[in-house]
């Protein structure tokens, strides 16, 4: 049973907006780039939630690259992925985001946000809803991403409040990783059937399987 938390702190990409796909649009435009085959079922499997240079890493996988290179490749996808969102505005938010922001608030609960991405910030201003954010701990907060629980630790002290009484709310395997070794409760939003890894992650925790949004997986 879901205890009243303290403070929400929910993931960006894929749980408050659909970005996700963006992700692997522009993961896909590099690939296409350099000729290496890539998927949006491997993108689903393995992308969400990983940080930029772990994605690329699995994408190049057995190809030698010199950093130069990949510090390029890595620019060249944030390129494309700031082409994809440059259009974004208040109706890529999750249908009802905003009203439930603001209930969460009215209910006393602090909200933050805990994504992985550095383009955190932009996405918000975007959506148009920063100003409803108790923290914000984003790309550049910490140096251990996903699946380290260190980004949802900052974000609780950001908003003050103990690891315990707040709720994490993630998509993807990294990220409910994350939550768990921070000793948040869960609630995962699931956007395909879910697999037996994340029912054992998921113990004890909230499992939302409808689709809050159409995803093309
Ligand atoms: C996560 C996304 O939120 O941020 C990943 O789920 C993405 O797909 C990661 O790779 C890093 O994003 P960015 O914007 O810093 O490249
Ligand atoms: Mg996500």
């Amino acid at each position: 049973m879901l205890k009243k938390p303290g403070a929400i702190i929910f993931d960006l990409d894929g749980v408050l907006t659909d970005t996700s796909e963006y992700h692997y649009q522009a993961w896909k435009h590099l690939a296409d780039d350099e000729g290496i085959p890539f998927t949006h079922e491997e993108n689903d499997e393995h992308l969400r939630g990983v940080s930029r240079r772990e994605s690329l890493m699995y994408i190049i996988r057995g190809r030698q690259y010199s950093e130069d290179q990949i510090q390029e490749m890595m620019d060249r996808k944030n390129n494309y992925y700031h082409e994809l969102i440059s259009h974004m505005s208040p109706n890529d938010l999750v249908p009802g985001g905003r009203a439930l922001l603001q209930d969460i608030r009215d209910a006393g609960i602090k909200v933050a946000i805990g994504s992985g991405s550095k383009n955190c910030r932009m996405v918000l201003d975007l959506l148009q809803i920063t100003d409803l954010l108790d923290g914000i701990a984003d790309g550049n907060s910490v140096v251990n991403g996903k699946p380290a629980p260190d980004l949802f630790v900052y974000a609780a002290g950001l908003v003050n409040v103990p690891v315990a009484e707040c709720l994490g709310v993630e998509d993807a395997d990294a990220g409910i990783e994350a939550i768990k070794s921070a000793g948040m409760q869960l609630w995962l939003l699931a956007h395909k059937s879910v697999s037996t890894e994340q029912i054992r992650l998921c113990q004890h925790s909230q499992i939302c399987t409808c689709k809050i949004y159409s995803t093309s997986s």
